[in-house]
């Protein structure tokens, strides 16, 4: 039987049900059908793609084009769960009119249900901008990594009680914005727990402790797929990159040896 596709609205229920949001990112079509069908609510065309498939260092090189390329690949998978794109650096913070623009030709092109952007009541503008335009927001504070060359770092953020009282009031301004939902990362676990109590819409933590109405992760990171490092708060969930290795090696070791093809798997008439 064909499952009803999860809107926005499903989203903000959930909260109010008390139900847990389940999240994680995708770059291309085969991860999108893999985690629609294990049943994800939201999968995330991060701009952690920059840093997870392109290898680059931060996600500030991640461009317009693609957000636009890998969402459309994801979509073509994606039936059920509710669909975000990550806006790409500078997409966005510009001025309000190119975030709408941008945001834009994500739901257009890409037929994405959401968009994500990162940062507090300086983008509040943008955020109310796209809303309008009919396209839903979701927000992201705390380490936020298209920030990286100003924190300097990937530490924990909001320990001190000034940035954790900014980060609160950034929270407010986003759900006054229309934001249908904010991503939490990297912040203590009490901040997470006032700000979710605060919040009428649904917080996603992402290394922000248990509190959060969701979570999220770099499926990447949960797989052991990428394993060059690993932040204190991923659970793998397996370890695809040994499996990989030892698979590749194998295949490799047995066309070497002679046993890969065997007559079976030859056509012999
Ligand atoms: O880019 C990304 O993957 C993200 C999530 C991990 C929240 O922003």
């Amino acid at each position: 039987m064909k499952s009803k596709k999860i809107t926005v609205t499903d989203i903000l229920g959930m909260k109010k049900e008390g139900k847990k949001i389940t999240a994680l990112t995708a770059y291309d079509y085969l991860f999108g059908s893999l985690l629609d069908e294990a049943g994800l609510d939201i999968i995330l065309v991060g701009d952690s793609c920059a840093m997870v498939v392109q290898g680059r260092e931060t996600t500030l090189p991640f461009s317009m084009e693609d957000a636009i390329y890998h969402s459309k690949a994801v979509r073509r998978g994606v039936k059920r769960a509710l669909l975000i794109a990550d806006m790409p650096f500078l997409s966005y913070q510009v001025s309000d009119d190119k975030a709408v623009e941008h945001a834009g030709v994500l739901f257009k092109t890409a037929d994405v249900d959401a968009v994500k952007l990162e940062g507090g009541q300086a983008i509040a503008g943008a955020i109310k901008r796209i809303v309008t335009a009919g396209m839903p927001v979701m927000g992201h504070l705390g380490l936020t990594p298209q920030s990286i060359k100003t924190f300097g770092s990937y530490d924990t953020r909001a320990k001190e009680p000034q940035e954790a009282e900014q980060l609160l009031q950034d929270a407010l301004s986003l759900q006054d914005a229309g934001a249908f939902a904010v991503v939490l990362e990297k912040i203590p676990a009490e901040l997470a727990k006032k700000v979710t109590r605060a919040l009428t819409i649904p917080t996603i933590g992402i290394g922000a402790g248990p509190f959060c109405d969701g979570q999220i992760l770099v499926t990447q990171d949960m797989l052991g797929i990428f394993d060059k490092f690993r932040p204190k708060f991923v659970r793998r969930y397996a370890d695809l990159a040994h499996e990989i290795r030892n698979a590749c090696q194998k295949y490799a070791d047995e066309i070497r040896n002679g046993t890969f093809p065997s007559s079976t798997e030859s056509f012999n008439d």
